[in-house]
């Protein structure tokens, strides 16, 4: 078997939701630095368009910006054409676009429920649909699906983004066998405690060393280190995994330390 190392093939473009921050903007680092031009997607406009300039600059590869409100299924294609017309061979997809519920059980509303929901999991269904004929064109194509060890734990603050990042789970194993038709590969990564705008407000307000006392390497993750990861499932390197969950969390879901 050729030995040749892979992470940069193929060298298709890569569309990232939630592109202009934590681990969506890190991604998207990370395959710029191999070549692979990449799509920002991501609700704040202006962040994504800055990113997408930074990344475009410090890695000399092709990049676009989009704003879109992933909650909309009727901003799909309109931002799908925008991205084609800036870089028109796509084969890849990561969705990283997320939002948390604080409010445990009593915080739950049809409204928040629905929002949390429409966020994480519809859109991975919905893009992948209007995708197809960009995979299908392009071998090797390949989606990423941020998840959560949330998907695993149960805590009492989150119970939509925990469903909802189960749910991932479950979508990523039924996908995986329906895109296999078309040689497609599919993978669930789930991260830990990040160290993101999403996870710095929890930092903040909880007592020092919270997280590390439970994470078997003692500290929290950095966005690139889950970057580095995507970047890997979503190459030929990662030829057959598919319908895999890959776990980043520094050891905390197999972890016992109080
Ligand atoms: N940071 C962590 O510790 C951690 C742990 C496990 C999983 N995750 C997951 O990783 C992913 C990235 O999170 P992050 O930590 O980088 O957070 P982040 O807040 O830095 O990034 C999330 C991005 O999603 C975008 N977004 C939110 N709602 C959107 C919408 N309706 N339409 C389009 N874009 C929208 C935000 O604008 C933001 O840029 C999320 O799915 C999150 O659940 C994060």
């Amino acid at each position: 078997m050729d030995m040749t190392p892979r992470l940069n093939s193929p060298c298709t473009a890569v569309v990232i939701t939630g592109g202009a921050s934590g681990i969506g903007r890190a991604s998207a680092q990370a395959l710029a630095a191999v070549g692979r031009p990449v799509a920002l997607w991501d609700i704040q406009e202006a962040s994504a368009q800055r990113a997408a300039t930074d990344i475009a600059s410090e890695y000399g590869v092709p990049t676009a910006a989009v704003g879109i409100d992933l909650r909309d299924p009727q901003a799909i294609a309109p931002a799908l054409d925008t991205t084609r017309a800036k870089l028109p061979r796509i084969g890849g997809l990561v969705h990283a676009a997320g939002v948390v519920d604080t409010g445990s059980l009593e915080g739950v509303t049809p409204q928040t429920w629905d929002d949390g929901v429409n966020v994480h999991l519809r859109p991975i269904v919905l893009i992948i649909q209007a995708m197809m004929e960009d995979f299908r064109a392009n071998p090797g194509s390949a989606v990423v699906a941020i998840a959560s060890i949330n998907a695993t734990l149960g805590n009492a603050v989150n119970p939509i983004y925990s469903a909802a990042k189960g749910g991932i789970l479950s979508l990523v194993r039924s996908l995986a066998d329906r895109l296999a038709q078309d040689k497609i590969r599919i993978n669930a990564v789930s991260p830990g405690q990040i160290l993101t705008p999403m996870l710095k407000p929890s930092v903040e307000h909880l007592p020092p060393g919270f997280f590390e006392r439970r994470i078997l390497l003692e500290r929290l993750g950095e966005p690139g280190e889950v970057g580095r990861v995507v970047r890997f499932l979503l190459s030929d390197e990662a030829s057959y995994i598919t319908a895999a969950e890959i776990v980043v969390d520094g050891g905390n879901i197999s972890s016992q330390r109080q």
